[in-house]
């Protein structure tokens, strides 16, 4: 039976499975519904210096995009950090681990960019009995401007200023959470861990605007007639978020520095694939927010049945894809497929023939009776009708045997070959 406890940098949780630093978070009655239903530790929204609160816009705060169902895909917020005073944050988290224990309890932190504020608030979480810290440098909206948020998490050199000042003045576990609005998600996790950072975790929120209202003519959430950009996040971030999770675990500078994997996490399938390319662990938002609390139930159960049936641990499966991840001219140029239709599940939608004709290879015949046939000699095995092919299965790529013939380039399968060694490549051995 696998083992789903999880130590992730020393911190100890019944489950990989947090609660990321927002709205969730937010509060001791929050937290401990969320404990109650399971989830193996939070990370507590984002408390700020102490002083006058934050303050919220009253109007809308979130924007959406929707699936064709309306099931929701993007969430897009212009909240800030907790706008609850600190000192009711500090005694609720207190409360709230002396409680529960065994589960992770982190703070989440964004305070500005000086030595004294780090050291300061540092000093005013020491007693909580929290079990880390995440320096939040990733808020991409309100906080930015005041250079704090993302407006840190895009300078490398203040990355790890400020982690040095945390580990200097902590003895807390230090994740450094970082923003995806930068081109290379590499150099702030190596600043993060020349800082000293324990972790990181990523990703925080996209720069987004959700929509135009059309007849105000504004951004969506509008607030009396203006928008601003927000933070996106929910299923629609998970691709980004995958690849730069892969970045970090793959880069030879970062190697081995522990991941938290955040971005549109939904499912146990979900968080598993953040554990295979080199997370530790995973963090929840907006599935919480869309569905409640419970959805971790199916996270605990589905992630158990997948260990089982495969007979693996945990440890087995965080970093387990990350060999496979590879740069495109490495990839084996003899391996061919073609597309193969099965008719019986085929509800002659049309879908594959539209798209193959119209933008990509013409290799779909439609038959009399609206029987589509894959064109063998002009498939070139883009995927495309797969992709847009309504019925789950219906189209397959079947590889070829090694030597079978390719009937559109009149060549027999090979072995593996990519492009470093290809004659077309001017820069190519074989080019020489
Ligand atoms: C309304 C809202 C508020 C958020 N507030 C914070 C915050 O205070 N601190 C923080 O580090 N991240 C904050 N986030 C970002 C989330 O922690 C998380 O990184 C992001 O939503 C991606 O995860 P998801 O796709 O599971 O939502 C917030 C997200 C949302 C939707
Ligand atoms: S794989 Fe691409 S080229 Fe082949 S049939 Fe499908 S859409 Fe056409
Ligand atoms: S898209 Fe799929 S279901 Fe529609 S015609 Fe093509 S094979 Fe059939």
């Amino acid at each position: 039976m696998a083992d789903l406890s999880s130590n992730f940098v020393g911190i100890k949780s019944p489950n990989p499975f947090w609660l990321a630093s927002a709205p969730p978070t937010d509060k001791e009655y929050n937290v401990r519904r969320a404990f109650q239903a399971g989830w193996g530790g939070v990370v507590w929204k984002t408390l700020g210096a102490e002083g006058p609160p934050v303050v919220n816009v009253n109007g809308p705060r979130y924007g959406a995009i929707y699936g064709a169902d309306r099931r929701l895909l993007g969430l897009n917020n212009i909240e800030l950090i907790t706008d609850r005073p600190l000192e009711v944050n500090l005694r609720e988290i207190k409360q709230v681990k002396r409680d529960y224990p065994d589960r992770a309890l982190i703070i989440s932190l964004m305070v500005p960019c000086d030595e004294d504020s780090w050291r300061t608030i540092l000093m005013q979480i020491e007693d909580t009995g929290a079990d880390g810290v995440e320096l939040n440098f990733g808020c991409p909206h309100g906080m930015s401007e005041r250079g704090m948020g993302s407006a840190v998490g895009q300078v490398p050199d203040y990355i790890e200023m400020v982690t040095r000042w945390v580990k200097q003045y902590s003895r807390m576990p230090c994740i450094v959470k970082l923003t995806p609005n930068i081109t290379d998600v590499r150099k702030p996790a190596e600043a993060a861990k020349r800082g000293g950072a324990d972790a990181v975790s990523l990703i925080n929120t996209i720069n987004s605007i959700t929509g135009v209202d059309l007849d105000l003519f504004a951004p969506e959430p509008t607030i009396d007639g203006k928008g601003a950009h927000g933070g996106y996040c929910g299923p629609a971030v998970k691709p980004i978020a995958l690849n730069m999770v892969a970045e970090i675990a793959r880069s030879e500078e970062t190697r081995g520095l522990p991941i938290s994997g955040i971005g549109g996490i939904t499912t146990w399938r979900d968080a598993a694939e953040f554990m295979a390319l080199g997370a530790g662990n995973v963090q929840v938002c907006t599935a919480a927010m869309t569905y409640g609390f419970k959805v971790v139930q199916e996270m605990i159960t589905g992630l158990h049945d997948y260990l089982d049936s495969h007979e693996m641990q945990l440890s087995d499966l965080v970093g387990r894809a990350v060999p496979n991840v590879t740069n495109w001219n490495q990839l084996n140029l003899n391996y061919v497929t073609k597309a193969v239709i099965e008719q019986d599940l085929c509800i002659k939608c049309g879908r594959c023939y539209a798209a193959c004709e119209d933008t990509s290879h013409q290799a779909i015949a439609m038959k009399p009776g609206r029987v589509f046939e894959v064109i063998e000699e002009e498939c070139v095995a883009c995927n495309l009708c797969v992709d847009v092919c309504p019925v789950e299965d219906c189209i397959t790529m079947r590889e070829l045997e090694p030597g079978e013939l390719d009937i559109r380039t009149g060549i027999k399968r090979g072995d593996y070959a990519n492009w470093t060694t290809h004659p077309n490549n001017p820069m190519s051995k074989a080019a020489e």
